[in-house]
């Protein structure tokens, strides 16, 4: 039977909550890892099942790997090239990163197309268009992508869409390239710069990073290092969120209070109160919230990440928000289960329209992870009773210690396989 999480509801979060290294970075940096030909230590490391898988992945390539609570050692001293065009990267989104990495380090890769949150249409023609640029050709074959180069060359490459895992994947590729790489209209992303930061550390020469223009020096060799992963801001804005829908009290710890400037400004729009200090943020939830208009962009902008947990907290503003994804079409999974749980809310192309909602508990399913961080906090902002979220392998994949943090701030909440009968979820 799979696992579920119930959430009761009508408890502030109240406390201090330490955040974890980034998944997105962490999902980027451990194949990174392998375009050196010693070994590289990541430190703060999340627990996460993106990252377990991803070092198997690595295992499968004979790279060897050792994890010590938050950090983890690479070792790809005997690494040799295999063909995975099935198995374990058809479980995560991000491991199109190997594509990148392999055909740095051999010239070569042929990957599965990956899996992960499909909640929508994901294309990767930009990566793909960033490998043939750089001399690569690339072919489909059931279901996997096979690229292969005689010699990578470095080149001009204009990205058509600002993508952070085209931008990312051809940064890896063009590292050991001959000669310069330029990628322009390349995203912004920390995670980006934290990726570049390692690959430099690895003897990268990697300028421009963090800017939508990027300069890359390609080299012969590269060598091992050691790097710490900067923190989730996904996952620091999540609990943001949470603290201002439960009207509670939180001190974000471990944050880069410049990378949630975003939420920070939207939280305070609505009447939230948000103080930043160096390397955490409080939030003090009110009792009253204004309602507010809200557009997931690319970064700097509110990242589109954060767009589900933000409609949650919105049901819970007077009046009427407008919340606009232009990253994605259609991220909006977790509508249906919030109407579910009283959310008066309606999807009008790219946009929720929001009113304020009484919201109660139900049983519902994270269709993805986002969507399952936008089920919790909703769970937690019932007045009483007890939400039962199905599809926590979802939720998995990006909260580190979820039922351990929210315990800790005060929330009730668990995981188990069916309810007792006495706490059965309305719904
Ligand atoms: N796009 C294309 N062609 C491409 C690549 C992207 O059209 O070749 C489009 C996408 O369809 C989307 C937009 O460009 O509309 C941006 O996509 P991007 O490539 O930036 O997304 P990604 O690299 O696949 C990463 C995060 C996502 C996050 C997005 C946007 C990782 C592993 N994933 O995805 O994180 O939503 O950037 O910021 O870094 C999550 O953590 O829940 C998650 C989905």
């Amino acid at each position: 039977m799979q696992e579920k999480l119930i959430v009761g509801g009508g408890r502030p979060l109240r406390g201090t909550v330490q955040i974890s290294g980034a998944k997105n970075s962490a999902v980027a940096l451990i194949p990174a890892a392998i375009l050196a030909e010693s070994p590289v230590i990541l430190d703060n490391l999340p627990h996460l099942s993106d990252v377990a898988i991803y070092s198997e992945l690595l295992q499968e390539l004979n790279a060897g790997v050792s994890r010590n609570e938050d950090q983890m050692n690479i070792d790809p001293t005997h690494l040799k090239l295999k063909e995975m065009p099935n198995g374990k990267v058809k479980l995560l989104r991000a491991s199109y990163y190997m594509m990148g990495a392999l055909l740095g380090r051999f010239g070569k890769a042929v990957i599965g197309l990956p899996g992960g949150c499909n909640f929508e249409p994901r294309p990767i023609d930009q990566h793909i268009k960033g490998f043939e640029a750089l001399g690569a050709t690339v072919s489909s074959e059931n279901g996997a992508i096979r690229i292969e180069a005689k010699q990578l060359r470095g080149a001009k490459i204009y990205l058509d869409v600002v993508s952070v895992g085209a931008t990312i994947n051809i940064m890896l590729a063009a590292a050991r390239a001959k000669g310069t790489t330029i990628i322009e209209n390349a995203a912004k992303e920390p995670e980006i710069i934290d990726v570049a930061t390692l690959l430099n550390a690895m003897g990268a020469k990697i300028k421009g990073a963090g800017t939508e223009t990027i300069r890359i020096e390609g080299v012969e060799s590269m060598h091992g290092t050691r790097h710490s992963i900067i923190p989730d801001r996904i996952q620091a804005g999540t609990y943001m969120v949470a603290a201002a829908a439960t009207r509670g009290d939180v001190v974000i710890d471990n944050v880069i209070p410049k990378h949630m400037e975003a939420v920070t400004a939207k939280l305070q729009e609505m009447g939230v109160h948000v103080y930043e200090m160096d390397e955490s943020i409080r939030v003090i939830g009110q009792p009253e919230y204004e309602s507010i208009d809200v557009k997931a962009l690319v970064y700097p902008g509110l990242a589109t990440d954060l767009q589900s947990p933000m409609t949650s907290l919105l049901t819970q503003a007077n009046g009427v928000s407008i919340l606009t994804d232009y990253v994605y079409n259609n991220r909006f999974q977790h509508v249906p289960e919030l109407q579910r749980m009283g959310a008066k809310i309606r999807v009008e192309g790219r946009s929720a329209i929001i009113e304020y909602s009484k919201l109660h508990a139900a049983r519902v399913k994270a269709a993805d992870l986002r969507a399952g961080a936008a089920l919790f906090i909703a769970g937690l902002c019932v007045q009483d009773g007890y939400t039962e979220i199905s599809g926590v392998e979802y939720i998995d994949r990006g909260y580190h210690r979820l039922v351990e943090n929210l315990a800790a701030l005060g929330a009730e909440v668990w995981r188990e396989n069916a309810l007792p009968k006495e706490k059965t979820a309305q719904g």
